[in-house]
């Protein structure tokens, strides 16, 4: 990125919350021009281009480091939008009723405007409608689906506040949208409705507790690792702190990390003493820090983090799918 596009981003950082219009004009325009604009949503940030646009998708892929045939989530503004890049059936008509805007990613037959290179080589296509003013104001101001990843490298933890995104994507973004720490803190959920059962390949923002109860019946679950159908994206090592990671006990704590100088994460006191103690107070303020605390003790000393295994159920099942890939296995 040119000395003059830097200037410009520290800019936008100051000015993201008074003078709006100009900022969305210009941020829209970049979009429409095959740029990159990386922007806050419900769950994570995103790195954002036009989802029609091969060459801006490319770029996207160049920026993080990511695999071809792993597909871009496209993010809309409305239902009309969502029409022009996915054929709705009424399954989805009805989550989307229920839970948009929101953390859900729908995987549905995708239009043939929607170039090969945003599906990951799939006939499918995912989408979703953020639930972030920012985020809906974007697309609405660029009148074009947006394909989003979340804004890191390919994986690294999901940034979670507009600083990291810079950490990791600063040569290779247009502009930073800053909308402060996203709510949720871990990704959609992304839910396949192409066949009769609904699948779940990534458990995220809303719960399969809650899916299956708007549903009125049960969901399937390909998340696991073992899964033949799964969403590309989980095929690969994910999220991972540049320090060891694995999964414990509190009881068991101290017996796991031993020889190591440890950190602990989790909502339970941990037995032992490790050099750096994270409680949350519950899973959800657990799921919201994760990738946080993540990066934050990447440089606290720590030769090992132990990380408290959630009950799988709630937003836990998303945050046990998180920390089992960013674990030692
Ligand atoms: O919360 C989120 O979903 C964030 C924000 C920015 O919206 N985005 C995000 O994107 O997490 P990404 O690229 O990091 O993860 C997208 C996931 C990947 O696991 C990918 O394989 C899956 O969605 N996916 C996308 N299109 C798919 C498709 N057609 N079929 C199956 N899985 C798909
Ligand atoms: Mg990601």
């Amino acid at each position: 990125m040119t000395d003059t596009l830097e200037q410009r981003l520290n800019e936008i950082y100051a000015d993201t919350h008074r003078e709006e219009t100009p900022i969305f004009e210009e941020a829209a325009r970049i979009i429409k021009n095959g740029g990159l604009v990386a922007f806050p949503t419900e769950t994570v940030y995103g790195l954002g281009g036009n989802a029609l646009d091969p060459c801006a998708v490319k770029k996207i892929f160049e920026a993080k480091g990511r695999p071809s045939d792993n597909p871009l989530i496209i993010h809309v503004c409305d239902v009309k939008m969502a029409e022009t890049v996915v054929v709705l059936n009424l399954t989805a008509r009805f989550l989307i009723k229920k839970f948009w805007p929101g953390p859900l990613s729908l995987v549905l037959n995708a239009q043939k405007t929607v170039p090969s290179c945003t599906r990951g080589g799939l006939e499918t296509a995912a989408v979703r409608m953020p639930d972030n003013r920012i985020a809906l104001e974007l697309i609405k101001a660029a009148g074009v689906p947006i394909a989003a990843p979340s804004a890191n490298k390919s994986g690294r933890p999901s940034p979670t506040d507009a600083g990291t995104v810079r950490d990791d994507l600063k040569d290779s973004v247009d502009m930073v949208l800053d909308g402060g720490v996203t709510k949720v803190g871990l990704e959609s959920t992304v839910l396949d409705v192409t066949g009769d059962v609904p699948v779940l390949l990534r458990p995220g923002g809303i719960s399969k507790e809650e899916l299956e109860r708007a549903l009125g019946e049960e969901i399937a679950l390909s998340c696991d690792v073992s899964t033949a159908k799964r969403s590309p994206g989980t095929r690969y090592r994910h999220y991972a702190p540049n320090v060891r990671l694995i999964l414990s006990k509190a009881q068991d704590a101290e017996r796991s990390a031993e020889g190591f100088k440890w950190a602990w994460i989790g909502i339970s006191n941990p037995c032992g003493n490790p050099c750096e103690k994270i409680i949350f107070s519950d899973l959800n303020e657990y799921a919201r820090e994760l990738f946080r605390v993540l990066r934050q003790l990447e440089t606290s000393g720590a030769e090992l983090i132990v990380a408290e295994y959630p009950k799988q159920e709630g937003i836990g099942l998303a945050l046990f799918d998180r920390l089992f890939r960013a674990s030692e296995k």
